[in-house]
């Protein structure tokens, strides 16, 4: 308990002086600030060495449950994939991946169900190690692509998948609409994203925008979708062929947040390895992760998933 406090503690000094005395935020400022957040998160091999090869949330059916984080986080992929039906479709369906980070997923979705995948990330670097990873190559590519300006014809895809791309993008719309336009009609589509409780419905108090806003700055974020608002512009879309079903998945990935951390103090060797660098900044990332446990655990935020026809 001792420890955890002083961890906690001096990740937040640091967190105080990284952004307010050294001025090294990571605010969305661009597309751009999003590339060379994951370029140098890509590069410095910390979130990799610490989490694997998925950048998302875990799959927990109970709560509390032990489990391996990075087996939570396979599991996480197959639970999407069956409850958006997307093994539905046969061996050999195309399939993208929007905003695929390293390729966790893709390789899932092109080795264990046999779909012929392509990942797109604009981040260079987790493209380049995406492909480093991948040893079968002919099944599963990766190409650097603004998610908001696909470069495939309309109707392209048998599925579309993304999981925690959506707070990077600031147009929800857009971001909706290209996922829709590639999909062939019919086609699956499964989307699993961080989102913000209703706001329209309940309005944020003072300090619940606070950590908002550190939600945002701190992971180059321009702003959170609610579940009911992306449901809306999934249906708003042009390209929108059937109904969009949703869920709030919050209480079977939330154990994740104690994870990610736990996840330091079981494997500190995968830190400290990287040096003391490294060590600074994975202490850094601690306040956000207490801060997004707080603001999921209270309602604030939402882990929701979506599933459309084309
Ligand atoms: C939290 S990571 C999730 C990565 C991956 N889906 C996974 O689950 O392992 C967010 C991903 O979205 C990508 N991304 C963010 N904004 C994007 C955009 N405008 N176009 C394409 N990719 C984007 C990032 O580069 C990163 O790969």
């Amino acid at each position: 308990m001792q420890l955890i406090l002083i961890i906690t503690f001096s990740a937040f000094l640091i967190l105080f002086l990284s952004t307010t005395w050294l001025k090294k935020n990571r605010k969305y400022e661009s597309v751009n600030s999003v590339a060379s957040s994951y370029d140098s998160w890509t590069n410095d091999r910390l979130l990799e060495n610490l989490w694997g090869e998925h950048i998302h949330l875990g799959f927990y059916e109970k709560p509390r449950l032990k489990k391996d984080f990075r087996k939570a986080k396979v599991d996480f992929v197959h639970e999407l994939v069956a409850w958006s039906g997307l093994n539905k479709l046969p061996k050999g369906s195309r399939v993208l991946d929007v905003g695929c980070g390293i390729g966790g997923s893709a390789r899932i979705l092109s080795n264990y169900y046999g779909f012929d995948v392509i990942g797109i990330s604009i981040s260079q670097e987790q493209i380049k190690r995406a492909n480093e990873l991948t040893i079968n190559s002919d099944f599963c590519r990766f190409e650097i692509m603004n998610a908001l300006d696909l470069k495939f014809d309309k109707g392209s895809f048998d599925g579309v998948w993304s999981v925690e791309a959506g707070p990077h993008i600031a147009d929800k719309q857009k971001f909706a609409d290209e996922m829709l336009r590639v999909l062939r009609p019919g086609g699956v589509l499964a989307v699993a994203d961080w989102n913000q409780r209703d706001s329209l419905k309940y309005p944020f108090n003072f300090w619940e925008k606070f950590i908002l806003n550190q939600l945002l700055i701190q992971w180059t974020h321009p702003e959170f979708a609610s579940i009911e608002g992306f449901k809306k512009n999934l249906l708003n879309s042009p390209y929108c062929g059937s109904s969009v079903e949703i869920s709030d998945w919050t209480k079977y990935t939330i154990q994740s947040w104690n994870e990610s951390i736990y996840e330091g103090l079981r494997r500190p060797h995968s830190i400290l390895r990287l040096g003391f660098k490294s060590f600074i900044k994975a202490l850094r990332e601690i306040p956000t992760i207490l801060m997004m446990r707080w603001a999921f655990s209270n309602g604030l935020m939402r882990f929701g998933v979506f599933k459309s026809r084309g």
